[in-house]
């Protein structure tokens, strides 16, 4: 029967779908399915889909992969430590499958699109089933439906480019909602593995995103994060062209929602962009401009298309018209031949712009990038050596930034109660700061008007104004 099958020519999706779920209703149990989503935002937003057309078919969800009936892992290559993790993974995962043949192991996202994987997966895990490359979340019920009629090894690597629309989705929040608005990157920044394993930069059409966040506001959602590898590359149409032109059309939909967006690159991230998130109003006080180095030189070799200039440039357009504006970024130490200068010009960049927050990262060699092929002189024990300066220098500014917010009144989407602290509710402000005050579980999903009484280096506290005596 397998021989028979081409997996160029399934039945579409919608028809696979209803086979497999007229072939799961004659189990005697309703069957469950385990999903894990490594990586980023996007890869979370894939998960959602993912997790809409398991619905579809009729599998309920478990949190235990032992009680699961189908396993599926949504990966990510953009660092060898996530990529360790899911070999880990796999491999523990073999004593169930041992135990229980009928399981159905589902390998997808970013990891497979590279052949090397799908190598090692073909020879050290044989027992994975189902591997789906990445961004072909709609792939999902075909690849299932060809394993239903008898194929052993549903194999299918390729990177799919047709942007996903009317997939069925079940999202994990009921306040905050992740909406993808482009797909892959152009940039081939040396180091990153992105492009290859996601493909070249495709945009959703403008009235699809408006739609959604429409539905969204008014299903009740408060947080709308607008997702991309590069979101300010984003292409519309005539009426809404780019990326400052989709954000004041959704500003205009009314009620009581906050939108975010996420990545930003530095070299896209244009005057109107930033016109545009100080003038809408329901645009968060927050940009994400991820530098990845204050060195000019190591910036040109990464191939990042803008100098430490021109980025202090943008950091003071915005901070011009508001000296307070929360900036984050992205910065990899360890860049092959890093000079102890480079790494000191990091510093002195994260000194000048003064981050509220960062997220840093050793350089992790991609087989496949450009950087793979540079020459590596830095030891590892040098590299953790910066890391750790880097994160000493960084608490140090968030201690004294987050002072500025003692004594203000912060409004704060709340997202659940504090593990250390029973009583107390956490959630984030606009400058997309973690508060905790004392507050109970039912504000979950709601905005409160918070007075910052205390300020730590990775949090802030205060009582809710409704509560001050
Ligand atoms: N497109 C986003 C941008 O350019 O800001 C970033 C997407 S990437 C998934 C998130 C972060 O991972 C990057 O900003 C970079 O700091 C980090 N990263 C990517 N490749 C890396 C590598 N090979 N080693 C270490 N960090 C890496
Ligand atoms: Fe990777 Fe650079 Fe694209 Fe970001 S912009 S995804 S870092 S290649
Ligand atoms: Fe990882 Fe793919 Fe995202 S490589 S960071 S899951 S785009």
């Amino acid at each position: 029967m397998s021989d028979a099958i081409d997996l160029n020519r399934l039945p579409p999706a919608e028809e696979c779908i209803r086979d497999v779920r007229a072939w799961l209703a004659e189990r005697p149990a309703q069957p469950l399915a385990y999903l894990h989503s490594f990586g980023c935002q996007l890869n979370a937003a894939d998960s959602e889909k993912l997790a809409g057309i398991l619905a579809a078919m009729g599998y309920g969800r478990t949190d235990d992969p032992a009680a699961a009936s189908l396993i599926l892992y949504n990966t990510c290559a953009v660092r060898e430590n996530a990529e360790d993790r899911v070999f880990g993974t796999l491999g523990s995962i073999k004593r169930l499958k041992t135990d229980n043949p009928a399981l159905i192991l589902c390998v997808t996202g970013c990891m497979t699109a590279q052949e090397s994987v799908a190598e090692k997966i073909r020879k050290s895990y044989p027992y994975v089933d189902i591997v789906i490359g990445s961004s072909a979340v709609q792939r999902l019920a075909q690849m299932l439906w060809a394993h239903m009629h008898g194929m052993r090894h549903a194999w299918d690597i390729e990177t799919y480019t047709d942007i996903p629309e009317g997939v069925p989705t079940v999202r994990d929040s009921t306040f905050k909602a992740a909406v993808p608005i482009m797909y892959g990157c152009n940039n081939f920044c040396t180091y990153c593995i992105v492009p290859y394993v996601r493909g070249r930069e495709r945009s959703r059409d403008p009235q699809q995103i408006l739609d959604e966040v429409r539905g969204l506001i008014a299903d009740g959602y408060k947080e709308i994060m607008l997702l991309g590898q590069n979101v300010n590359s984003y292409r519309g149409n005539a009426e809404i062209p780019d990326f400052p032109a989709l954000l004041r059309e959704i500003d205009r939909i009314p009620g009581d929602y906050w939108i975010r967006f996420m990545s930003s690159h530095p070299k896209d991230a244009s005057p109107a962009l930033m016109d545009a998130l100080l003038e809408c109003s329901h645009l968060a006080r927050h940009l994400h401009l991820p530098v990845q180095s204050g060195s000019d030189e190591i910036l040109r070799r990464m191939n990042r298309r803008y100098t430490t200039a021109q980025y202090l440039e943008k950091v003071a357009y915005i901070r011009a018209k508001d000296p307070h504006f929360s900036l984050t970024t992205d910065l990899i130490v360890g860049f092959p031949d890093e000079s102890e200068a480079d790494f000191e010009a990091t510093l002195d960049i994260v000194r000048r712009v003064r981050y509220d927050n960062m997220y840093s990262f050793i350089y992790s060699r991609r087989t496949g990038t450009k950087a793979a092929q540079m020459e590596d002189p830095v030891t590892d024990a040098e590299k953790s050596a910066r890391m750790g300066r880097l994160l000493a220098l960084q608490r140090e500014i968030a201690v004294e930034n987050n002072k500025r917010f003692v004594g203000r009144v912060m409004r704060v989407l709340c997202d659940g109660t504090a593990k250390k602290h029973p009583g107390h509710v956490t959630g984030r402000s606009s400058e997309n700061m973690l508060v905790e005050f004392p507050g109970d579980a039912a504000l979950i999903g709601s905005f409160a008007d918070v007075r910052i009484t205390e300020s730590h280096s990775g949090a802030l506290t205060g009582i809710r104004i409704t509560d001050e005596g």
